[in-house]
């Protein structure tokens, strides 16, 4: 097995290679959540890159719930105008043969004040972050959560009616699929909450409802955390259990990742809590991509194909993975900045990809990603982050993205961004 095999998927679909553009929030949605120009030519670069597999970022299906003002949301009866969006958003995402999936998404307790002033979860349990950006969440009634499953089933028909091959269940990350599997957010006493099988009905319970929308023949894939790295959370325990759950159901792809916005182990990065370290074995520590130790122990158990996205840079680390067994390698910040470099790793003209993310920093010294003062930390953190979101923009606006911002005047003008689509959308 090498990069360059295709994957035949137990739905039939065919993956032309092994790599993935993986999701990434786009936040270019126009006013309503409706996919436009910009959408497109972001992902026309995208599909152009060579990656076999692409996801959207999160597409929401509530619009009161979005991770950020700007994302595309999928609810309800579609105008002929959000329709055109979503079918050309999926023309430009299959443009040059990769199988695109749609990445769906409640984002839960973890929607911003500017969209949600109350939140809703699993219980009343905020996200512990400074800075006031998110509301202390309401916790949702067992019709609502009913509602929920419904949203998801519809907004998944919609999508693969739009043109996409399938869609992603996003269930990682501390968003409400995963809040809901996590003990520490999830007090609930009902049949939501408790024991694990209650935590992940919400998660089984959605994904029988997206199978029955859209069909045996259709891509339908799941995004797990390994591990929530936190003291009482959602351990790599739970997550093997959930692994034989999903399994049962007959799913096509499961993605391994890990953290949440309080714990952002996906980015490679610890929170302000310390990171529990019983949970991140040596063997993770120890390699380039954060989570093969975790994946390494779910292939050995799932018969779904497993698919890992984090921290894969070079192509050594990349084919090892697929040679323990790793169906798809999932690629992330490298793609914001080098839309092409899937197609250059598959030819063989570059070894590495570049790393942006251990280097970039706000300023000298006390900042930076391993600086010792929390705050300084996070303030790098989002800086990082909006340095990729800026770059996904210019893509989007047909400019040439950049390999060195003014990182402090980026997270600025970020927020600026953010705050006005928060009022414009
Ligand atoms: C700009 C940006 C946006 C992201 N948005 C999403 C998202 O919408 N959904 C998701 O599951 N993960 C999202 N992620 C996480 C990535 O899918 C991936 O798990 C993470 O970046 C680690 O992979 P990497 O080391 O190759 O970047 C995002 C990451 C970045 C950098």
């Amino acid at each position: 097995m090498t990069l360059s095999s295709e994957l035949t998927l137990p739905c039939g679909a065919r993956i032309p290679n092994r790599l993935a553009k993986a999701a990434m929030t786009e936040g270019l949605a126009e006013p309503g959540g409706i996919a436009g120009e910009r959408i497109v030519r972001a992902y026309t670069a995208w599909a152009q890159g060579g990656a076999g597999l692409i996801l959207t970022g999160n597409m929401m299906v509530d619009r009161r719930y979005r991770e950020r003002p700007a994302n595309v949301v999928v609810e309800g009866e579609q105008s002929a105008n959000a329709l055109k969006g979503l079918e050309r958003f999926a023309a430009a995402a299959k443009s040059g043969g990769a199988v695109a999936l749609a990445q769906i998404s409640h984002a839960g307790r973890q929607s911003p004040r500017s969209v949600a002033p109350e939140p809703v979860g699993p219980s009343a349990v905020a996200v512990k972050l400074p800075g006031g950006l998110y509301a202390k969440p309401r916790a949702l009634t067992a019709g609502e959560i009913a509602g929920i499953i419904g949203r998801f089933a519809h907004t998944a028909r919609t999508l693969v009616e739009a043109g996409f091959d399938g869609v992603q269940i996003h269930a990682a990350h501390g968003y409400l699929i995963s809040e809901f599997l996590n003990p520490r957010v999830n007090r609930r006493e009902d049949e939501w909450g408790g024991s694990l099988e209650n935590r992940a009905r919400l998660l089984v319970e959605t994904v029988r409802a997206v199978r029955a929308a859209i069909g045996a023949d259709r891509v339908l894939a799941v995004k797990l955390n390994s591990s929530d790295f936190q003291k009482g959370g959602f351990s790599f325990e739970d997550c093997l259990q959930v692994v034989d759950l999903l399994d049962a159901e007959g799913i096509d792809l499961l993605e391994i990742s890990g953290g949440s916005y309080e714990q952002p182990r996906m980015m490679g990065l610890d929170g302000l809590e310390p990171v529990l370290e019983e949970n991140v074995r040596a063997s993770t520590r120890a390699r380039e991509a954060y989570f093969m130790g975790y994946a390494a122990q779910v292939i050995a158990r799932a018969k779904t194909p497993v698919m890992v996205t984090g921290g894969f840079r070079t192509r050594a680390a990349m084919e090892a993975a697929v040679e323990e067994g790793v169906a798809v390698i999932g690629i992330g910040r490298p793609l914001c900045v080098d839309p092409d470099a899937p197609k250059k790793l598959l030819a063989s003209e570059i070894e590495a990809l570049d790393a942006f993310e251990t280097r970039l920093r706000v300023g000298p010294g006390i900042f930076g990603p391993h600086s010792r003062l929390a705050v300084m930390k996070a303030v790098n953190g989002l800086a990082t982050m909006a340095f990729f979101y800026r770059n996904i923009i210019r893509m989007a606006e047909g400019k040439p993205t950049l390999r060195e911002m003014n990182l402090l005047g980026t997270l600025i003008a970020h927020q600026r961004q953010e705050a006005q689509d928060a009022k414009r959308i």
